[in-house]
């Protein structure tokens, strides 16, 4: 559905939850189908009236009261705003957009690779998991530049619980855990190959991450990214998220690997632009 005009949002709350980042609950006053049916992964348009739109993603997606989460770090004027609203604010709201993750409740070992802000995306996904019985065991796998970077301290703390969940420090205090994803891996393969990788973050961590799984024996197919690029329909008309012959907004921001190979290879054969960023 191509959906361009807002519609009414509140602000319910919002903590401060990671360096420079706050976790804000909204309610959108009259919840459609679309909107409870949202997949983690998807994303929808916030608008702040005199300061545009952005694209943020669920944390938690709309339930029947229309209450949802999201992540937000300080980037610039629209979430510097953000950050300075009361409870009670009214703002506007287009979606849910995009594709979300893929089903992964056949998946027997789903590992999640996370960089900074790139958890909240998978928020949803590692909620689902941890309510789902056996077969599917999720691990994750959380690199943050030092501790106070860390981001949804309450989902955290709830999910040590749950799961295997690896958090790793470029810099660690005594006691904590060092270096990047990648260098937690030998660990978490040890106890099997993982038949579905999740991976959102920084795109080199993501690519890097893609790279030693397939290293290790796991299939292209297996798995799954996911890109940001800069957006603003949200609904696939103004082309400024392209990625080769896709839209982000639309056929992403989840990507398979695989076929974000392909449509990188494209972009390269028709621009010889270097093969990390939009194009
Ligand atoms: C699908 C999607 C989901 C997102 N989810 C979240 C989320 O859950 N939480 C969150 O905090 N942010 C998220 N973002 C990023 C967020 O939309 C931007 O940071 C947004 O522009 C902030 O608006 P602003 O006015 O505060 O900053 P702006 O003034 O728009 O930007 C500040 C700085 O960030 C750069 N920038 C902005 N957007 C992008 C982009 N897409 N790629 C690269 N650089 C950019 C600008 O060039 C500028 O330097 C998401 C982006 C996408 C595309
Ligand atoms: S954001 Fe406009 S086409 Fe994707």
């Amino acid at each position: 559905m191509i959906d361009l005009i807002p519609r009414r949002l509140s602000l319910l709350e919002h903590y401060a939850d990671g360096e420079d980042s706050r976790h804000f609950t909204f309610r959108l006053e009259t919840p459609a189908a679309a909107d409870l049916a949202a997949l983690p992964g998807q994303f929808f348009m916030l608008v702040l009236p005199g300061f545009g739109e952005a694209p943020f993603t669920y944390v938690s997606t709309p339930d029947a009261q229309g209450c949802f989460s999201a992540l937000i770090r300080r980037m610039g004027a629209l979430s510097s705003a953000l950050f300075e609203l009361d409870a009670g604010a009214v703002l506007g709201y287009r979606g849910p957009f995009g594709s979300g993750w893929p089903a992964f409740f056949k998946a027997r070992r789903v590992l999640a690779v996370a960089g900074g802000c790139g958890l909240a995306p998978l928020a949803g996904v590692i909620d689902a998991a941890s309510r789902q019985p056996e077969p599917t065991q999720l691990s994750v796998v959380y690199g943050a530049r030092h501790a106070e970077a860390r981001v949804l301290g309450r989902e955290r703390a709830r999910w040590q619980q749950a799961m295997p969940f690896i958090e790793t420090f470029d810099r660690a205090a005594p006691g904590q855990r060092e270096g990047s994803p990648l260098q937690h891996f030998d660990e978490v393969f040890a106890s099997g190959m993982p038949d579905l990788l999740l991976c959102c973050g920084p795109e080199p961590l993501m690519l890097a991450a893609a790279r030693e799984c397939l290293r290790r024996g796991m299939p292209a197919e297996s798995i799954w990214l996911s890109l940001e690029r800069r957006m603003h329909c949200g609904v696939g008309l103004c082309g400024h998220c392209y990625i080769g012959s896709s839209y982000a907004c639309v056929d992403g921001p989840t990507y398979r690997y695989d076929q974000y190979l392909e449509l990188i290879a494209h972009c390269a054969a028709a621009s010889a632009e270097p093969p990390l960023h939009s194009c």
